[in-house]
């Protein structure tokens, strides 16, 4: 028979607390200000650069607040997340340790399918602190498998920050700790999100024109 009266919950600590959540810029408005040179891949920019700083500053400032001295891992996910990942370590004094895995979901460019890994972590991460690290959170299938692996390895605790979030595509019942932006159901480039592949060096993220897509389907059937 189970035990009725639950063993007592180990006191609070202010490591062992959720992140206080800030608040989420909802970037729903598209600036047809598109750099030139990019006016046939985009049809509008969600992000610029400049925009994409700040939040990154203010994302940054929340982690280190809650990561606090003691040394942790930021795992970011190859490849989407590179240069996001790039630009937040900068922004955080630490202690951490970078550390990639290579994680994709092979669709046909616009849909996410079947997870694979393609890059194992280098470090040990039992017993760790770990934040993961993304450039968007859509089905939650990514985000959610990484976590389960994270734990499975016995990491300490596990925090996931991403750059973007279209919460109106979730499948699986998936949050993220730190969320730069909140985005509707657009299909974005740029700042490492692809197509295909393309468009992950563009430094500002932007909505990919339908007619690249429709010109990428026709060269596969050729
Ligand atoms: C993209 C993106 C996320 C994931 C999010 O990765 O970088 O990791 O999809 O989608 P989900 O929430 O539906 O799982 P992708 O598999 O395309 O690989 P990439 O990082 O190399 O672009």
């Amino acid at each position: 028979m189970k035990p009725k009266i639950a063993a007592p919950a180990p006191a609070p600590t202010r490591r062992s607390r959720r992140p206080v959540p800030i608040d989420v810029p909802v970037l729903d408005r598209l600036s047809l200000r598109i750099p030139s040179g990019q006016k046939t891949i985009v049809s509008g920019v969600v992000a610029t650069p400049a925009r994409l700083r700040r939040r990154i500053r203010e994302l940054a400032r929340s982690i280190q607040d809650d990561f606090g001295n003691r040394e942790w891992v930021v795992v970011a996910l190859l490849n989407g997340s590179v240069l996001f990942v790039a630009d937040l370590v900068r922004e955080l004094h630490g202690p951490l340790i970078l550390d990639f895995i290579g994680v994709s979901s092979y669709g046909d460019g616009t849909e996410s399918g079947k997870l694979v890994y393609t890059k194992d972590l280098k470090f040990e991460v039992a017993g760790r602190d770990v934040l993961v690290v993304d450039d968007i959170l859509d089905t939650g299938r990514t985000l959610s498998e990484v976590i389960r692996r994270l734990k499975s390895l016995g990491a300490r605790r596990v925090r996931s920050c991403v750059l973007l979030d279209k919460p109106s595509r979730r499948v699986v019942k998936q949050g993220a700790d730190y969320i730069g932006f909140q985005i509707p159901d657009w299909f974005v480039v740029g700042y490492g999100l692809d197509y295909a592949e393309r468009y992950r060096h563009l430094p500002f993220i932007g909505v990919l024109r339908p007619e690249v897509i429709a010109a990428a389907a026709r060269e596969r059937v050729r």
